[in-house]
């Protein structure tokens, strides 16, 4: 299957498990990490609403706790007609794991609608490198 695929469907059973009864914002997001494996993850939401987690959170979460170490390309699915970018936060915790480059890939239900670099999303960011 196409690697894009492969996130996007991945993605997608995660964002039917979504925990989103507040919002009513079913997010998936998927992870492909540097050995080739897939993680999932959703947003799981929370009746003290700051306490939820967004869906890239529980992707990363998957990643590290199954042995991932680094993010090679996520992909992150929501309904509705505006893309779905990850938000702030996220941006910061996929940064832990990726580099300039990485490709963030947002999707709809239909499927990819653009691809950014995480560059893009998070310029001139603070990072590990800036603790060495
Ligand atoms: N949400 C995510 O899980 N990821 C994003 O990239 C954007 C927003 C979630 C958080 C909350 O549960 C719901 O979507 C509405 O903001």
């Amino acid at each position: 299957m196409d690697p894009i695929e492969t996130l996007f469907s991945a993605a997608r059973a995660a964002q039917g498990r979504a925990h989103a009864p507040y919002s009513r914002f079913r997010v998936g997001a998927a992870i492909r990490d540097e050995a080739g494996a897939v993680h999932a993850g959703c947003n799981v939401e929370n009746a003290a609403y700051p306490v939820g987690t967004c869906a890239e959170a529980g992707a990363i979460a998957a990643m590290i706790a199954q042995g991932g170490r680094r993010i090679a390309a996520i992909l992150v699915l929501g309904d509705g007609a505006a893309l779905v970018t990850p938000c702030g936060a996220c941006r910061q915790r996929i940064r832990e794991f990726a580099g300039p480059d990485t490709p963030i890939h947002v999707a709809g239900p239909e499927g990819l609608r653009r691809t950014f670099t995480l560059d893009e999303l998070l310029p001139a960011s603070f990072g590990p490198d800036n603790l060495a």
